[in-house]
């Protein structure tokens, strides 16, 4: 039996920063991978387009104290409502029904009949997250999967005649057709979501930002983007034109981008890539991936989750 829940949840405040990290702090110490966060990083997340301030977040409060917090924000996925949260809860306040309460409240957000999801994500290590999730009815969709290269293991690929590999200088100028191609390769990934042309042009403004493309005489067939830091160099999007997919042209295009940024023990390659994309895992193994950590995304629908509630507590 869990105790009487004697706390109250109310939305996010703009004053219940210093908590958040004391609470990200806490809850970090416990489960490595949720990670601590500085006040900065706090206020740039919530500041984010999507997460709109903060206003669909919640709280739980006990004695002043804040003890949950639930993020959460709603997502429109091909035409499918979803709704993204995480919940961080104070290792001292577990099993006391915390999660499931805030929970709840991110239910009364949405409106009762519609065919809207709910999706988090958990580590797959993290036994008490996963417990929690399958307890309420969410079932395992896909994973993350992280992969670490130390050294490329792949013989250097042989391009088509007439196509090139070659590193652009200003990136931003080719924002529109890195967001074309992006929104056609990724368009039947399950967490899709389309980049207009001005947000893919911020992106690549960025500092950091390395971005190749593999190209033909008239156009570009694809694109590689990275970030390069001092201990790393992780690949963070690799996209070829759907029409012109298993030519040998994703391989060429990402051996030639890590192999000019120069990977070794030092200086790794990481990347993220879903369980479900067979062709992106093969291709990395063959470049000299390996698997180093699975983050499972798990998803309900909202009328099994309602119903999991009602028997829940
Ligand atoms: C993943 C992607 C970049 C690969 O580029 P590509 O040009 O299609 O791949 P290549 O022709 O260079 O093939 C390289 C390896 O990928 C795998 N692969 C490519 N096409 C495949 C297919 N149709 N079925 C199975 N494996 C395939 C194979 O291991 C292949 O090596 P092989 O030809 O020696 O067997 C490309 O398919 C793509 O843009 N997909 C959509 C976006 C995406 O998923 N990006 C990666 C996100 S992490």
């Amino acid at each position: 039996m869990h105790s009487v829940p004697d706390f109250l949840i109310r939305s996010l405040r703009p004053d219940d920063t210093d908590a958040i990290v004391g609470l990200y702090e806490a809850a970090s110490a416990r489960d490595i991978n949720i990670g601590p966060i500085t006040a900065a990083q706090w206020t740039d997340f919530v500041q984010r387009p999507h997460n709109k301030g903060g206003q669909d977040f919640r709280v739980a409060v006990q004695d002043n104290q804040l003890i949950g917090l639930a993020e959460s924000s709603l997502r429109d996925q091909d035409g499918r409502q979803v709704r993204f949260f995480k919940l961080v809860i104070d290792p001292s306040r577990r099993r006391q029904g915390v999660g499931t309460a805030l929970l709840k409240e991110l239910l009364a957000l949405n409106a009762r009949d519609s065919a809207l999801s709910f999706q988090t994500l958990a580590a797959s290590d993290w036994r008490d997250g996963l417990a929690f999730l399958e307890r309420l009815g969410f079932l395992h969709i896909e994973s993350e999967i992280t992969m670490r290269c130390l050294s490329l293991s792949a013989q250097t690929p042989v391009l088509p005649d007439a196509v090139v590999v070659e590193r652009i200088e200003a990136p931003w100028h080719l924002a529109a057709e890195v967001a074309d191609l992006h929104n056609a390769a990724f368009a039947l990934d399950v967490a899709f979501r389309s980049y207009s042309v001005g947000e893919m042009q911020q992106i690549l403004a960025e500092e950091g930002q390395v971005l190749w493309v593999v190209r033909d005489h008239s156009r570009i067939l694809g694109y590689c983007r990275m970030e390069c830091e001092p201990g790393l160099i992780w690949l963070e999007q690799i996209a070829i034109d759907p029409g012109h997919q298993s030519r040998g042209l994703g391989m060429a295009l990402a051996y030639g981008a890590l192999q000019a940024a120069g990977i070794d023990h030092g200086r790794p390659a990481g990347l993220n890539v879903s369980s479900v994309n067979g062709k992106a895992r093969s291709m990395y193994r063959k470049l000299g991936f390996a698997i180093r950590r699975e983050v499972r995304r798990y998803s309900v629908s909202q009328l099994d989750l309602i119903g999991r509630m009602a028997i829940a507590r």
